[in-house]
């Protein structure tokens, strides 16, 4: 089992490099299976997650190689159309390989992917959207068995808009007959991202980034070379720690218009930061003020950093409400918090925090990986040896954090016991 051991406490300075974006590199990948030719991605972080969507692609006949941080993918005419069980179950976001997959071999099986820790996670919108190019769903022994010889361009109306059903769909409308349209889409840059990458194979899709994307399927995609933009969830948690342990930090490689929502939240929290070219440099203090958070879709407050951003609260000046609107059960963190002396009460979606001077260091568990991320900014803050366990979860979407942290004056080192 590995952990890390961190002694908090001290004050952070120097500068730290943000990756490639997890959440744009896994529906990228996914899409690398809609051309034969050869994908070449650059800036891919080395994370689990990466490498289980290289077992899936590999899996399904592809073949992918890593040299340092790019990836060449060459899928080829591949036949295999269904996804090994204990790949799709170990990682949720491979349910993105089934628009792409639908597109080229005109069938997909793969095991329904379940809830998770953080919620109940269904797919439905997935299945209704791609229901609506053609598709044919069923759903036998746990596995989700979608086919379609043809699929057909359509006007879909998403209820949600859901980040992996806009994914899914755009993949299989991109390769469909005639022309899709993707209303109440999301609008994540991840997504933009991916309809970039998309467009270089030879794709025609308009729009993405906004509520409304325009899909004129093609027959045939290229190869390609696209460098992953950098990752927005590593870049706010890197601000957030620097922020919540004082000092002087750069974090580079960051778009701060990605950042918005976060951004807005520090300057009324009175945290001191400045932009500069490609990075924004955070000059913490112990005097930031409480602030409220409610998480929404982008271009609102991102689920994704409602975990650290809280455990910075839990030190504010004041009282701040942080409530849950994406997923259901997203605060394990807070009775880990707690046993660090935060005061904290949940009330149904909401979190009510009343800032305390100092956290207590402790042995702590991260359930996810954002809860993880979480802990790891908290026992940075707290004076003494603070243990955290169950780190897999942090690997699956940081890449070597405790190396990166170790950069910027943090001590903390993974231990193998
Ligand atoms: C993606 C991100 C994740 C982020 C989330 C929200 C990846 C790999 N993961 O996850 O980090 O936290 O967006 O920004 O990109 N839902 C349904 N039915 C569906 C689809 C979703 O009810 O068919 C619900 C989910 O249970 C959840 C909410 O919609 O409560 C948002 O989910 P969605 O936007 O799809 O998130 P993911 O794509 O799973």
């Amino acid at each position: 089992m590995k952990k890390f051991v961190i002694n908090g406490g001290k004050k952070l300075y120097g500068e730290i490099d943000v990756g490639g974006a997890k959440n744009a590199v896994l529906p990228i990948m996914a899409a690398s299976l809609l051309s034969s030719g050869e994908v070449i991605l650059d800036d891919v972080p080395d994370l689990l997650d990466v490498s289980i969507m290289s077992q899936v692609v590999r899996a399904l006949g592809g073949e992918v190689t890593r040299r340092g941080k790019s990836l060449t993918i060459q899928v080829g005419d591949f036949d295999n159309f269904e996804a090994p069980f204990d790949l799709i179950t170990k990682m949720r976001a491979s349910i993105v390989i089934m628009g792409p997959v639908l597109a080229r071999k005109g069938r997909v099986r793969i095991s329904h992917p379940g809830g998770c820790a953080i919620g109940s996670r269904p797919v439905n919108w997935h299945l209704k959207g791609l229901e609506s190019l053609g598709a044919e769903v069923r759903i036998d022994h746990g596995y989700l068995d979608v086919s379609a010889p043809v699929l057909k361009g359509a006007r879909i109306y998403l209820d949600f808009p859901s980040v992996g059903a806009t994914e899914n769909i755009l993949m299989a409308a991109a390769a469909a007959e005639g022309v899709t349209i993707i209303e109440n889409a999301a609008q994540e840059p991840e997504i933009v991202d991916l309809a970039n990458f998309i467009n270089r194979m030879g794709g025609k899709i308009r729009g993405a980034g906004t509520n409304v994307i325009n899909i004129e399927g093609v027959k045939e995609f290229t190869g390609t070379r696209h460098v992953i933009i950098p990752d927005r969830i590593e870049a706010g948690t890197f601000i957030l720690l620097a922020a919540a342990c004082g000092g002087d930090v750069r974090v580079n490689n960051v778009i701060p218009t990605h950042l918005t929502p976060l951004l807005a939240k520090l300057d009324e929290s009175g945290i001191l930061y400045r932009e500069e070219d490609d990075g924004i440099r955070v000059f913490g203090n112990d005097s930031f003020q409480a602030v409220d958070i409610k998480t929404q879709v982008h271009p609102g407050f991102p689920t994704d950093l409602q975990a650290p951003f809280l455990a910075l609260l839990t030190r504010a000046k004041g009282t701040a409400i942080v409530t849950e609107n994406i997923f259901e059960n997203r605060f394990m963190h807070v009775d880990e918090l707690k046993r660090m002396g935060a005061d904290l009460k949940v009330e149904g979606r909401s979190v009510i925090i009343q800032g305390v001077p100092c956290l207590n260091p402790a042995t702590l568990v991260a359930t996810d990986l954002r809860a993880g991320a979480a802990l790891i900014l908290a026992a940075l803050t707290a004076e003494g040896r603070s243990e955290i366990w169950e780190i897999s979860h942090l690997d699956r979407g940081y890449e070597n954090i405790e190396v990166k942290l170790q950069g910027i004056g943090a001590d903390i080192v993974r231990v193998d016991e």
